[in-house]
């Protein structure tokens, strides 16, 4: 069982009981590198969330980026509001996996006069990332089309590094703020029928959103009287475990009392990084003279993550657990030839065999999604443990993947 509103060692040691039961026992038929998905964990952080969000009136949807399995957005899709996109491919996967009723909302700084036919023909609504996009659509769309919304930067950041922080100043994330003050004191009837904004990543504080709509209410309060929705976009993690979750209740009432009809948000990686895991093997362990090395039947590629911010993340180690204080350390890296292909250095009770399993949390979100066959080592095998425990195979490392990839219909001429 995945307990809601666990704190996470506690949720960790839920995911890790679920995966004795479920997993090691059958490891034998398990065709590592594999990505394992828990229903039980999404399910519980579904929970979670609306029994949040639910009675402050904010409506859930999923943005699919981070993972867009399709028994993932199956099973979001009857307790939720709808799915944001980010790209007609996202948008047009989803239609296909749910078929045409679920409400798609397309958000992106990708929206172009190319694709704006795809986009306004499978979006419900579209948030605008710019003033010169609004105003080319007025312009130029015909025929029926989605409820506009303006993507606005509040300018309150929550990430510590800018690379991911959307809100940074000069970001194309969004209408800037002095230049949205200025167009709502002159625009005489705006063409929306939203705004949305998202400002974080990976965040553990209300802060900057409550910042966010308080400046909204005070900058724009009669524009709020008019309008639909308000998105206040994802980027936050474990919705109760959140520092100013009393301030975030108070605002988020206040901007009803605004007379906003609908309030969404749209978190991804909150709803699915603790529900995947990357499973995989020592193939080799090295004495290198300066350390031991253990080599694993994976790479950083499956993990992109891993290697950018430089990010080991935690492992179950059946068996033979990690343990702070272990006798042996080893430097576990990945099966490529590149060197710096490292998910981290741990230490063991015991020494590391050949064959010894290792589960890597918290990759349910962007690792799959942004992964690699670099140097032809294939994508991770799928697998799924439902709520009953079974687990169950649902896709295979394919080669076929990998051949696509580089297989072009050129013909060379001599
Ligand atoms: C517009 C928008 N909404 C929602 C999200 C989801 O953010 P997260 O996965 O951090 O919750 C993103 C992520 O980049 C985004 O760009």
């Amino acid at each position: 069982m995945i307990r809601t509103e666990a704190s996470d060692e506690e949720r960790q040691y839920d995911i890790n009981r679920c995966l004795e039961l479920s997993v090691v026992p059958e490891l034998p038929r398990v065709n590592t590198p594999a990505f394992v998905y828990l229903d039980a964990a999404l399910e519980a952080n579904l929970d979670e969330y609306l029994d949040f969000l639910t009675p402050l009136g904010v409506d859930l949807l999923y943005s699919v980026k981070p993972c867009t399995l399709d028994f993932v957005v199956r099973a979001c899709a009857p307790r939720i509001a709808g799915f944001d996109v980010s790209s007609p491919g996202e948008a047009r996967l989803v239609r296909e996996i749910l078929g045409g009723t679920v409400p798609l909302h397309f958000t992106s700084p990708g929206l172009s006069a190319r694709n704006w036919g795809v986009v306004a023909e499978v979006a419900d609504y579209v948030n605008v990332n710019s003033l010169s996009m609004l105003t080319w659509l007025h312009a130029n769309a015909s025929g029926p089309r989605p409820r506009l919304g303006l993507r606005v930067n509040t300018g309150h950041s929550v990430a510590a590094d800018t690379r991911y922080d959307p809100a940074r100043p000069g970001s194309k994330l969004g209408v800037p703020p002095e230049l949205f003050e200025r167009w709502v004191s002159e625009v005489s009837d705006p063409p929306i029928s939203g705004l949305h904004f998202h400002i974080g990543c990976e965040s553990s504080t209300y802060g900057a959103t409550i910042a966010s709509l308080e400046w909204l209410m005070r900058v724009a309060s009669p524009l709020l009287a008019g309008l639909e929705y308000v998105n206040i976009g994802g980027g936050w993690l474990r919705p109760t475990g959140m520092d100013g979750l009393h301030d975030f209740c108070a605002v988020i009432g206040k901007l009803r009392a605004c007379g906003v009809q609908s309030v969404f948000t749209e978190p991804g990686t909150g709803l699915v990084r603790d529900a995947g895991l990357l499973a995989t093997r020592v193939t080799d362990v090295i004495d290198s003279g300066a350390g031991m090395v253990a080599v694993v039947d994976s790479h950083v590629g499956h993990a992109p993550e891993t290697f950018e911010y430089d990010w080991a993340p935690d492992l179950y180690s059946p068996g033979n657990e990690v343990a702070a204080d272990g006798e042996y350390e080893y430097e576990v890296v990945g099966c490529t030839p590149l060197a710096g292909d490292i998910f981290g250095r741990y230490r063991f009770p015991r020494p590391l065999e050949i064959g010894q399993p290792f589960f890597l949390h918290l990759l349910g979100a962007y690792a799959l999604a942004r992964a690699a066959p670099f140097t032809g080592v294939l994508l991770p095998s799928l697998y799924r443990v439902t709520r009953a425990g079974e687990l169950v195979a649902v896709k295979d490392a394919e080669f076929s993947l990998y051949r696509d990839m580089w297989r072009t219909h050129a013909i060379d001429r001599a």
